[in-house]
C-alpha cells in the first residue's frame, strides 16, 4: 500500500536526507515542501499541506542557536507556533506526525544519560521555543504524535562542525576545540532512516506516541569528535588540541551534558541509531565529506 509522506523543511539539512531515505521506498508517496513552498507559520497552508497524508515528518526549525537569544519570539513562531499548526492539522486530518527537537529542551546538568521523560528545563531561547514545540506535539497529539530529539547533527547538505574541521586542516595546523561539552556526534543520515523506520511502525500500530531519542549511541566531546574524524580522513588527530567553553564565549549558553539514553526504541521494537563511531565512519566516506579533506598534511 502507498504511504503518503509530507516533509517540511525539505532543503535542509536533515529534510534532503530524510528525501534520499525515501527516495529509495518503492511504497512512499513523498511531498517535500522547502520553505518557499510552506512557511510552517502560516496555519492556513499548513492545513493544505497536511490534507491527505499519512505521515507528516516536521524538519523545518529556526535552527539558529545564537540568534534566538535576541529573536526569541521569531524563533518560537516557527520552532512553537509553526509546530502546533502542524499538530493541529494532522489531529484534524488524522495524519501522523513526526517532529524533530533537540537535547537542548533538557538542563544539561545530569551525569548519567537523560532518559525520554526526564524533566525538560531549557538552558537558553532556542531550547525554550523548542520545548513549546513539543508540548504542542504531546498536547494535541496524545496518541499520533511523535518528538524526536537529536543533538549534534552533521551532513551532506549544511554547515556543520565535521565539515568545518575538515575544511580548517587545510588552513590551519592545529585548532583549538572544547573538550567540556559532551554529546553524541549524529549522522543527518543515520537519524533520516531512523524516522523513515519509526514512520513506518507508528502507521503499523506498533510504536508508542510520545518522546524519542534519535541521537547516536555512546558519547563524546568536540573534541573527540574533531580528533576521531581527522584520524578517519587520514589527517593527524594531533593537530586538534582540547580547550574550555569559557574561552569560546558565544551568546547563547550550551549545555555541557547532553547524552540522551535510548531506551524508548525498544518499546516500538526497533533498534537504536549506531555508535557515534561507526556512523561517522561511513559519513565520511560519502564524498560531502571525503571530497573535503586536503590531499597534502
Ligand atoms: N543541526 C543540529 O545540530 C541540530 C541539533 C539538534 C536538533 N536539531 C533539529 O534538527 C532539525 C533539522 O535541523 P537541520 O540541521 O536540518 O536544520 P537546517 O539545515 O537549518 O534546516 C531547517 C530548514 O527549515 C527551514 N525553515 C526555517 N523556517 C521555516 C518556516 N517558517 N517554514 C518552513 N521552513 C522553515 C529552513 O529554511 P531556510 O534555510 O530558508 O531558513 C531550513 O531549510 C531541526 O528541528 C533542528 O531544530 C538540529
Amino acid at each position: 500500500m502507498t504511504t503518503n509522506w509530507l516533509v517540511t523543511g525539505a532543503a535542509g539539512m536533515l529534510g534532503r536526507d530524510l528525501l534520499a531515505v525515501l527516495d529509495a521506498d518503492p511504497e512512499a508517496k513523498v511531498t517535500a515542501l522547502r520553505r518557499a513552498d510552506l512557511d510552517i507559520t502560516d496555519p492556513a497552508a499548513v492545513r493544505a499541506a497536511v490534507e491527505g497524508q499519512h505521515v507528516v515528518v516536521n524538519c523545518a526549525a529556526w535552527t539558529d542557536v545564537d540568534g534566538a537569544e535576541s529573536a526569541e519570539p521569531a524563533a518560537t513562531a516557527v520552532n512553537g507556533t509553526g509546530v502546533r499548526n502542524l499538530a493541529q492539522a494532522c489531529a484534524e486530518t488524522g495524519a501522523l506526525l513526526l517532529n524533530v527537537s533537540t537535547d537542548y529542551v533538557l538542563p544539561g546538568d545530569a551525569e548519567q544519560p537523560y532518559p525520554e521523560d526526564a524533566p525538560t528545563s531549557p538552558v537558553n531561547a532556542y531550547g525554550r521555543s523548542k520545548l513549546a514545540g513539543e508540548q504542542a506535539v504531546a498536547e494535541l497529539l496524545p496518541q499520533t504524535g511523535y518528538t524526536v530529539r537529536t543533538a549534534w547533527l552533521y551532513g551532506e547538505y549544511g554547515a556543520n562542525f565535521v565539515a568545518t574541521m575538515l575544511k580548517l586542516a587545510a588552513q590551519r595546523d592545529t585548532l583549538d576545540v572544547v573538550d567540556d561539552q559532551h554529546g553524541q556526534p549524529t549522522w543527518s543520515r543515520a537519524l533520516a532512516e531512523r524516522l523513515a523506520v519509526l514512520g513506518r511502525a507508528a502507521l503499523a500500530g506498533r510504536a508508542p506516541a510520545g518522546v524519542y531519542h534519535g541521537t547516536a549511541s555512546g558519547r563524546t566531546t568536540w573534541f573527540g569528535l574533531a580528533r576521531e574524524a581527522y584520524r578517519l580522513s587520514g589527517l593527524d588527530p594531533e593537530r586538534i588540541r582540547p580547550t574550555t567553553s569559557a574561552a569560546f564565549a558565544r551568546p547563547a549558553v550550551r549545555p555541557a551534558f547532553s547524552v540522551l539514553a535510548h531506551d524508548r526504541w525498544a518499546e516500538a521494537g526497533l533498534e537504536p541509531l549506531a555508535p557515534w563511531q561507526d556512523m561517522l565512519s561511513e559519513a565520511l566516506r560519502r564524498p560531502g565529506f571525503a571530497d573535503l579533506v586536503p590531499t597534502s598534511n
